[in-house]
């Protein structure tokens, strides 16, 4: 860990000591959930930022407060205490923490919302102690001591009980289960390593039993979790990688997937494994960054294009009909116009069925802010913003060309988003589902999340399909 991490600890943990407990009327038993709303005196927010560690990060504080009394509600308007879990891996995710912070400053000293704390990432990072005395926030805590926050609403010795492996959404219909946290690379642009540490993996069977016990009480979707989640190692020295622990996995749950993963660390076994085994949805995201060997090295990443294009063709073999998706930075510091163009031809090649495109977003600390601030260093606004909108535009006509070619085909859909309650004019056609290789699919249909239904794709769009009706009763 950097000192960046250290400070940002340390913080956190001063200021979780000095913060008084918000006092509790009625405190219900550790592992008991609060009543309905509006039977507790006590009423909290959580906004979450950023990735899927963060979303599961506020199902464990959720927990925390529900257990401590706490009602959950939407807005800041009708919150006691606010929690903003922060995203920190690019500046804009910052601006509109910010934003929210100004907000919530404001109604804290109209008297409407009376703690703000500040968790994730960015309350890791030095600038949280910034933000603190900018914004008065009552309490700020690091990714590694989220556990702090049960102190803080009035649920002692809290440490043993809200451990990183406590699953936060038991018995609904999808459950996120974290198998490793932090990351043991360095690439040139990420606050990553800085703010959520080093890579810790979880024992095998702790993570199979906590899958047993989350399809035990209804889940029937998976997603395993992890910066590096195929960097996956067996603590106990057996030598098992992540495509061993995938596999009991996927014999235990219904329906798997996997984020996020590193080239350099995915095994072609684990690419064939996703089209041998019925329960893994066959959707392979595969961060590239750049097409540019000279970029990759630049950024550290430690792989070359040619390897990353033989792992797409092994996923394109095992899984023929399955979507990849990538992450791609445009404008990192020293990036040509050569450069650019490599990503393109990557881009072409590998037929991304999408992509998250980023600019580059200079970030304290690492190695590729400095290089940003040498002169010449950086690239200019307007050519980052040309590069961002062609690479863009190149992984959406192909993703768009990939799309057509599912219309017509009858498809077993997910229900993720769905509505409870049967159909209704309101929720038909309202429903989100996901195929089994992957694709998004618009579906109308009145089942509930968690539920499959049948349907033709009739129309697609450069990011999501369009099914028909749905054919016989959801299952
Ligand atoms: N600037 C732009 N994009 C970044 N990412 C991470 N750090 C930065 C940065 N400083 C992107 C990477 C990563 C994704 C989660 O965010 O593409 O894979
Ligand atoms: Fe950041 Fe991912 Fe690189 Fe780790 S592997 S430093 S999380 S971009």
């Amino acid at each position: 860990m950097n000192s960046t991490t250290n400070g940002g600890k340390d913080a956190a943990k001063s200021v979780a000591k000095d913060a008084a407990p918000i006092p509790l009327i009625r405190k219900p038993a550790a592992g008991t959930s609060a009543g309905p709303p509006g039977s507790a005196s006590k009423t909290a927010c959580i906004r979450t930022f950023g990735c899927q560690m963060n979303v599961h990060d506020s199902d464990r504080m959720r927990r925390m407060i529900r257990d401590a009394g706490y009602a959950e509600v939407q807005s800041y308007e009708e919150a006691d205490l606010v929690i903003l879990n922060t995203c920190y891996v690019r500046e804009n995710a910052v601006d509109r923490v910010r934003g929210h912070l100004g907000e919530l400053n404001r109604l804290k000293r109209e008297g409407r919302v009376k703690k703000i704390a500040l968790t994730g990432c960015i309350g890791a990072a030095s600038e949280a102690q910034q933000l603190e005395k900018q914004y008065g926030i009552d309490l700020v805590l690091g990714t590694h001591n989220t556990y702090e926050l049960a102190e803080f609403v009035g649920l002692p010795g809290m440490e043993e009980t809200y451990t990183p492996e406590l699953p936060g959404t038991e018995g609904e219909h999808s459950a996120f289960v974290t198998i490793m946290t932090g990351c043991n690379y360095k690439c040139s642009y990420c606050v990553v390593p800085s703010v959520r540490g080093r890579m810790v993996c979880r024992p095998t069977e702790n993570v199979v039993e906590e899958v047993r016990r989350l399809v035990g009480s209804g889940t029937r979707y998976v997603t395993l979790l992890g910066q590096t989640v195929d960097a996956w190692r067996a603590p106990d020295g057996s030598g098992k990688r992540f495509c061993d622990l995938l596999e009991r996995v996927a014999d235990e749950a219904p329906r798997v997937w996997f984020t996020t993963s590193h080239p350099s660390n995915m095994e072609d076994r684990t690419l064939r494994l996703i089209g041998e085994k019925d329960t893994i949805v066959g959707r392979l995201h595969l961060p590239v960054q750049s097409g540019s060997d000279r970029m990759l090295k630049v950024m550290h990443r430690g792989y070359k294009s040619e390897r990353y294009r033989r792992k797409i063709e092994v996923f394109r073999e095992s899984v023929p009909d399955g979507t990849l998706s990538t992450d791609i930075i445009v404008g990192h510091p020293g990036e040509t116009e050569r450069d650019h163009e490599e990503t393109l031809r990557l881009v072409e090649d590998c037929s991304f069925d999408s992509a998250y495109v980023f600019k580059f977003s200079p970030r304290r600390g690492t190695e590729a802010a400095a290089l940003s601030a040498e002169p010449e260093g950086a690239v200019p606004e307007d050519v980052a913003q040309r590069r961002f909108v062609e690479v863009l535009r190149a992984v959406e006509q192909n993703a768009f060309r990939r799309n057509r070619r599912k219309i017509g085909l009858v498809e077993e859909i997910y229900v993720r988003h769905g509505r409870s309650g049967g159909p209704n004019e309101e929720s038909l056609g309202k429903a989100v589902g996901e195929t089994w290789s992957g694709h998004a699919v618009h579906v109308r249909t009145g089942a509930g999340a968690g539920r499959y239904v049948t349907a033709k794709i009739e129309e697609a769009g450069p990011h999501v399909l369009y099914a028909g009706e749905t054919l016989g009763p959801p299952s």
